[in-house]
């Protein structure tokens, strides 16, 4: 257990409410948790579900009409060959996660983790698979772009999985076309590698970038494990409810587990789901719509500062910030323009040791909210830049 810490997060995000219990006003650019509440048809989807006794045990894999909702889903949206069959609904997409880590992972193995990468990501591999190897795989400084070759050199005859993310949490970039057909040409090389796909994001893409689900490359998508969620699309981060799609082997092996460790997830919450994906899905693309809003607001701040520079936002609800001029590193940076401007973000460091440079800047508030706090970090970046060359 030494390897596992608190999710940082998390932490920080008790420490941001605390400032506000105490009444200060902090502007939130940390967190992966959008300012919109759950829309209203499918809260109403879900009041329903419990008035009509959906308080039961139920189908430990899920309701058969959501997994066969997300089945067509991912055909139509992501040329994906899915079976209802082949669907597990879990309590968030992180438990997706730790299902297939946990069905997959034995002694001996080896995990491909590319940096920087979802907090939860490692802890979830340590947790699950005692005796695993991580191998992690820095993306290109700065651009954070796949490194083609240092994932071919990371790989050995002894990887069992590889873990990707696209749109990319805290980067925001996106894997391209390519990219994921050289992932799917490694994987032909390595027949014992299967891929962890964590799409959570896929329905926020923001720039021109394409979203390719690698499950829909034929000749791999027996070795792919597709994650996806409602959490960030539907803005249902508290119901808890995510869902995994796999060849049937590994379906299996992660049902028996989730049967143990979670018996189903809360069927009134699958009918809440069910709306979300099988109702009406405006808010998705009204949603996109902001987020391309506080694009122009980032690029056009990031291109007038001589101190900040960022990731391209392709998509997803963050992009990752180099704070390098101030002279400080990520934890005092965050801290520091906490207590000075009442500005939240996330220190690099969560997300890999090699980033104490960067933190990680979420575009899931307000959109005036955000150009403020956008303001207030480049005040705080231009002061700091100054009182350091004066030293
Ligand atoms: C990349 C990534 N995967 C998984 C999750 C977990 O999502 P869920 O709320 O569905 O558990 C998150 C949440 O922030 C995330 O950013």
């Amino acid at each position: 257990m030494k390897q596992i810490t608190p999710s940082v997060t998390l932490e920080f995000s008790q420490k941001v409410r605390e400032h506000v219990r105490q009444g200060r006003e902090i502007i939130s650019l940390g967190l992966g948790e959008a300012e919109v509440p759950t829309p209203p048809h499918i809260v109403e989807a879900g009041v329903k579900a419990l008035r009509d006794g959906l308080t039961k045990y139920s189908n430990p894999q899920g309701l058969p009409p959501l997994r066969e909702c997300i089945a067509r889903y991912l055909k139509a949206s992501h040329g994906i060959e899915a079976g209802a069959e082949q669907i597990i609904i879990t309590p968030g997409a992180k438990n997706a996660l730790f299902l297939a880590c946990a069905a997959l992972l034995e002694p001996g193995d080896e995990v491909a983790l590319l940096r920087p990468c979802y907090v939860s990501n490692s802890p979830i591999v340590h947790i699950t698979g005692s005796g695993v190897k991580v191998c992690d795989v820095d993306m290109t400084p700065g651009v954070f772009d796949l490194d083609r070759e240092k994932l071919s050199s990371c790989l050995t005859d002894r990887t069992k999985l590889l873990f990707i993310n696209t749109p990319h949490n805290p980067t925001g970039r996106m894997l391209s076309d390519d990219d994921i057909l050289f992932i799917a040409e490694e994987m032909r090389q390595h027949p014992r590698l299967y891929l962890l796909s964590d799409e959570i994001y896929e329905s926020m893409v923001v720039g021109d970038t394409k979203h390719r689900a690698p499950a829909s490359i034929p000749g791999i998508e027996n070795r792919v494990i597709t994650v996806g969620g409602f959490s960030k699309a539907h803005f249902m981060t508290g119901w808890r409810i995510g869902y995994v799609h796999a060849p049937a082997t590994v379906t299996r092996a992660m049902l028996t587990i989730h049967e143990h460790i979670n018996t189903n997830t809360a069927a009134f919450i699958q009918q809440a789901a069910l709306a979300a994906l099988d109702g009406n899905r405006d808010h998705i693309g009204n949603y996109v719509r902001k987020l391309r809003e506080r694009k122009i607001i980032y690029d056009r701040l990031l291109s007038r500062s001589p101190y900040l520079s960022g990731t391209e936002y392709e998509g997803g609800y963050f992009t990752f910030i180099n704070i390098s001029a101030s002279r400080m590193d990520c934890d005092t940076f965050a801290v520091e323009l906490l207590d000075q401007k009442n500005v939240a973000i996330v220190p690099g460091l969560a997300f890999g040791n090699n980033y104490p440079d960067y933190c990680r800047l979420s575009f899931v508030n307000q959109t005036d909210v955000f150009e403020e706090g956008m303001k207030r970090i480049l005040e705080f970046m231009e002061s700091s830049a100054h009182e350091k060359k004066e030293d």
